[in-house]
């Protein structure tokens, strides 16, 4: 479900994207969870006919360490930024980053929720820290931990975290 103060428009960075109709205040809550949105387990969509499939990659966003998520609004044209106004409180919300202006277009990190499936697409972001290309192991750059900190679904921070416990004993065993 997307804040009241958002809309569709066509978009510089691809196709549409939703886009903040009135000023939002850094921490507001963009996006949150609705009844109609649609999860799927990645193992059912990779068992769907192509075309299902793809459509279904193309809308959802990963909600889970084994769970697509539909967002049953315009939630699902929201595109990605490299340095986005919004960011993750928890599994199911985002909140702005920081002052979203009027007419502004609203974006998340895909990097922030991609994992469980291959992703390695050019972005279009224009940001100025733009990392060129987003893809499903974004998460494992350190830049990108500094940046998002704990503000990313709690399936990426436990992925972080037995990341770097698995670096911590690789340099233990070899001490
Ligand atoms: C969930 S859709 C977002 C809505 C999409 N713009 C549309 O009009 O259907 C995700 C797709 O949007 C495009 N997209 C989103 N962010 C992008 C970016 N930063 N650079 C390039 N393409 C992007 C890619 O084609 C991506 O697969
Ligand atoms: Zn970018």
């Amino acid at each position: 479900m997307s804040h009241e103060h958002i809309e569709l428009r066509d978009s510089p960075i691809a196709g549409r994207g939703v886009f903040a109709t009135r000023h939002i205040k850094a921490g507001e809550v963009v996006f949150t969870a609705h009844p109609d949105d649609i999860k799927y387990e990645i193992d059912a969509v990779y068992a769907m006919p192509p075309d299902q499939r793809d459509a279904i990659l193309y809308y959802t966003w990963q909600c889970g360490p084994t769970t697509l998520c539909l967002d049953g609004g315009i939630g699902r044209y929201q595109n990605h930024s490299c340095d986005p106004n919004t960011w993750w409180i928890n599994e199911d919300t985002t909140v702005a980053r920081r002052d979203i202006a009027a007419g502004e277009e609203v974006t998340c990190d895909y990097g922030a929720f991609m994992m469980s499936v291959p992703y390695d697409m050019p972005c279009n972001c224009g940001a100025a820290n733009c990392r060129g290309r987003i893809t499903h192991r974004d998460y494992l750059d350190s830049r990108f931990q500094r940046t998002h900190g704990d503000h990313v679904p709690p399936y990426i921070r436990d992925a972080i975290n037995a990341a770097k416990l698995s670096v911590q004993t690789d340099l233990d065993v070899k001490a």
